[in-house]
């Protein structure tokens, strides 16, 4: 794909969510509720993720699921019953809440069978693909709605072709934690061109302190490579080998930009920002917001009163 030609370009149409993690940080809430179920403030997590497909025109969303992970497709499922009563009552506000989540994209889901890492749940994915550029989005990771990075994602895609990953900058002591991308400068101020890429490495060894944060838009090549991808680091087939392949190999379906993401992300899979993000998203509410910030500051006031 040529620089700027954009006319021929398949749009990207298809959204892939893994979703069959344990979420053990989360013990005991996880045992029986799947950890992208848990709210953040009154919707679970995993509805934000699929509004954020969406918004950037991924209407065909597949999840990738495991065993105990229902609630998922009931979430995304009408709820007759539930409509019904509520129909009665005449609670249309509530009515809506509920409809919401059912009607916002053409769901499919696919169980992933043995837990064998990120790499191997993508793979997942590939029959439903076919051999269209497609994004992958992962639940832990929640992209501010006022800070868009995957449609900057899908612009620079259809730009430059091949694949391109989000990126962030991070302390050097928090990098063990990601991927991490060795970059060289583009033209373009927020994006860069990859070079090369490490699974989660000691902060000594790190290329960079450019870490992959969950937003993916992958060319199809990535299936072939993910199938001959062997297991790697934690003994699992890591998406960011695969990866490393396609920005070393042009000729497989690379090349591999990545966008530098400046905005806001939470990390809902980590129980310390977890809460941050309720508690930010809580405050800027309109309505919820006004009362809780009242309270955050009388509580703040408190707590540095009694330190
Ligand atoms: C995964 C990826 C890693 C990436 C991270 C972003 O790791 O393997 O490269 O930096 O997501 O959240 P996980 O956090 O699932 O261990």
């Amino acid at each position: 794909m040529v620089a700027g030609m954009t006319q021929s370009h398949p749009r990207i149409s298809k959204a892939v969510i893994p979703a069959a993690g344990l979420g053990t940080r989360f013990l005991p809430a996880t045992k029986a509720t799947p950890k992208e179920m848990l709210p953040v403030v009154d919707k679970p997590a995993i509805q934000y993720v699929v509004e954020e497909a969406v918004s950037a025109g991924l209407d065909d969303v597949l999840m990738i699921t495991g065993r105990n992970k229902r609630p998922l497709e009931d979430h995304f499922d009408r709820n007759y019953e539930l409509e019904s009563a509520l129909g009665k009552k005449g609670d249309a506000e509530r009515l809506a809440k509920v409809q919401e989540s059912s009607d916002l994209a053409t769901m499919h889901y696919v169980r992933q069978g043995d837990p064998k890492g990120l790499g191997h749940a993508v793979l997942c994915a590939a029959p439903h693909v076919g051999r269209e550029p497609f994004a992958v989005l992962l639940g832990d990771d929640l992209i501010d709605p006022r800070d868009p990075l995957l449609q900057r994602m899908i612009k620079v895609q259809e730009q430059h072709g091949g694949s391109v990953i989000a990126l962030m900058e991070v302390a050097p002591e928090q990098i063990h934690l990601y991927g991490c991308a060795a970059v060289e400068a583009t033209g373009d101020t927020d994006v860069v061109k990859v070079t090369g890429l490490v699974e989660k490495p000691d902060p000594a060894d790190a290329p960079s302190n450019y870490a992959v944060i969950g937003r993916y838009v992958l060319d199809p090549h990535i299936f072939d490579i993910l199938r001959k991808t062997e297991p790697g680091r934690g003994g699992e087939i890591q998406l960011t080998d695969a990866l490393q392949q396609l920005a070393t190999d042009e000729k497989v379906g690379g090349p591999v930009h990545g966008v530098v993401f400046k905005g806001r992300r939470y990390d809902t899979g980590d129980r310390g920002d977890y809460l941050r993000a309720i508690v930010r998203l809580a405050c800027e509410r309109e309505d919820l917001g006004p009362d809780f910030r009242t309270w955050l500051r009388s509580y703040v006031a408190e707590e540095m009163q009694q330190s």
